[in-house]
């Protein structure tokens, strides 16, 4: 059985170490005693450290927003992954704002995925066809070169810890959130190139949705059998409507 992941990202917010520890706080005790959902937080990585020591050890994970593939050296503004170690346990790779406006590409999506792994993070590889590309009705070929190169260097994927987020990039911060339905056939075209890559592991990659996720849509995407968390925007950012979104995975079908 798959445990849902509800990963908020918080992308470039909350502006100062206080506001970030007070909703990291309060995830923390929305989530306080719910069983079978993984409940995960991306802050800024600047405040992964005061994050971590306001949380402790316990229910809520951390994860970064991204990271270089590298471990050291000239790369100004970067961090690295030996840098994450022990502060998060998750990161996600090749969010669709990255891919952008900081030039992330297939190629360098498929280098940092293998790095995490590498360095014993779990990979939240991201996912999803511009507007323009589902309009001319190119999101299965879109998402098949996508998913492809973010894997491309791993040899299997059992034991990885890989996550994978599907996040249509014109439902994200635009409340044009994808259907159900749809979310899941793009679910089940993932899922069937994880089964070519590793068949024994591909039933066990929690497949998140991503784009306008909110309390009130959520258990529509739990309910879909191939959809096992998601990845949270803007409704991570206000701990009620998180909480509502973590009670949402709680309550939906397990799926295996
Ligand atoms: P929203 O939930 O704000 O649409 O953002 C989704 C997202 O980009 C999460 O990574």
């Amino acid at each position: 059985m798959r445990v849902p992941v509800i990963a908020g990202n918080w992308k470039m917010n909350p502006t100062s170490a206080s506001e970030a520890t007070s909703l990291a706080l309060a995830v923390r005790d929305a989530a306080d005693g719910l069983a079978g959902v993984t409940a995960v937080i991306c802050p800024p990585t600047i405040w992964l450290s005061d994050v971590q020591r306001a949380v402790g050890a316990g229910r809520v994970h951390l994860g970064a927003q991204t990271m270089a593939a590298d471990e050291r050296g000239a790369f100004t503004g970067e961090t690295s992954p030996l840098m994450l170690r022990g502060l998060a346990e998750f990161v996600i790779i090749g969010h669709s704002e990255r891919r952008q406006y900081d030039g992330e590409t297939d190629e360098s999506v498929g280098r940092k995925v293998a790095s995490a792994v590498a360095h014993g993070l779990r990979p939240i590889a991201a996912v999803g066809e511009r507007a323009e590309e589902r309009r001319s009705g190119a999101t299965s070929h879109v998402i098949d070169r996508q998913v492809r190169a973010a894997l491309a260097g791993l040899e299997r994927l059992a034991g990885t810890g890989l996550v994978v987020a599907y996040e249509p990039v014109w439902a994200i911060g635009t409340g044009d959130a994808a259907s159900g339905p749809d979310a899941q056939a793009v679910a089940v075209q993932i899922r069937a190139i994880l089964a070519e890559i590793d068949p024994e592991a591909a039933d066990e990659i929690p497949i998140q949705y991503g784009g306008s996720c909110t309390p009130e849509n959520a258990a529509a995407y739990f309910a879909q059998p191939d959809i096992d968390g998601a990845l949270v925007g803007g409704a991570s950012l206000k701990a009620d409507a998180f909480a509502a979104i973590l009670h949402a995975a709680v309550d939906a079908p397990r799926h295996a």
